[in-house]
């Protein structure tokens, strides 16, 4: 059974189900100029590091085409797009905060093939097939159907496709899980006051990680959404975790 989330005040930007859309849409069009410099402080870096990673298992190759939902100020776009000179990967950043949309096409250089769409990552407008390789950063969590985001995903992608997704994690090591989860209770709603006059504005993160299931299970349930070799590649003793997985070949259960 969900937690009770009546009335309580991370209730303004966390809600479980159909409400969640709008409450999350509203905390990002709110935060969007500051997100990257937040991102910085509160994870004293390390999200460089661990996109740098997202983005070399993602493994993108020049004359693909990438897809990165829930996009966000573009960070893993540009990533996916840079290369060695002559390399070209084309990439797509899709979100459905234009506020986010906004900075990411002001800060990507214009020799990067990148281009922004604003949509639903529930509802991808794209055909089925259409990219070689979707990544996530920071974003299955905050989809209102997770399951759903897994279908788009793998419905976008060619059979054998790449789906790459990075989140918050959960540490196997009580201690470690203990001294992470009050971080993220504790600390990180100091950023939302100092920045935004409001500590509940970055409780959200504490909301959504303690509901959202461990990178373990997350890989399971790509593995049911129809993807196979499903890796799982932990950072900082699995407070992030990265899950790779390819897309079947063949629909679950064909033998031929
Ligand atoms: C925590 S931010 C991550 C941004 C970026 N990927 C990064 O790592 O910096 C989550 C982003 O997901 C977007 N988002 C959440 N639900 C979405 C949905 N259903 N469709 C498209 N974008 C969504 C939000 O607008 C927000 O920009």
């Amino acid at each position: 059974m969900e937690r009770a989330h009546e009335a309580t005040p991370e209730n303004r930007y966390y809600a479980p189900g159909e409400e969640r859309a709008e409450k999350v849409h509203r905390l990002f069009s709110r935060i969007a100029r500051r997100y990257d410099r937040i991102n910085d402080l509160m994870s004293w870096g390390m999200h460089r590091v661990w996109k740098r990673r997202l983005v070399s298992l993602a493994d993108p190759r020049s004359g693909e085409k990438a897809l990165d939902i829930c996009c966000g100020t573009g960070d893993v776009a540009r990533r996916l797009a840079a290369g060695p000179l002559n390399f070209s990967c084309e990439v797509v950043g899709l979100d459905f905060t234009e506020e986010m949309l906004e900075i990411a096409r002001k800060v990507t250089p214009g020799n990067l093939r990148v281009s922004y769409r604003q949509g639903d990552a529930l509802a991808l407008p794209f055909p089925d097939a259409s990219f070689d390789i979707v990544t996530c950063a920071y974003g299955l969590r905050n989809l209102a159907d997770l399951d759903r985001g897994l279908a788009e995903a793998s419905r976008v992608l060619r059979p054998g496709g790449r789906l790459a997704s990075l989140e918050f994690g959960r540490p196997a090591n009580l201690l470690l899980s203990t001294l992470y989860f009050a971080y993220l209770r504790a600390a990180l709603p100091i950023f939302g006051w100092i920045f935004f006059g409001d500590p509940h504005t970055y409780g959200y993160i504490f909301a959504t990680v303690s509901r959202f299931p461990g990178q373990r299970e997350l890989a399971a349930r790509m593995k049911d959404a129809g993807f196979d070799a499903v890796e799982v590649h932990d950072s900082m003793g699995g407070a992030m975790g990265i899950c790779l997985a390819r897309k079947a070949s063949k629909p679950a259960g064909k033998s031929s």
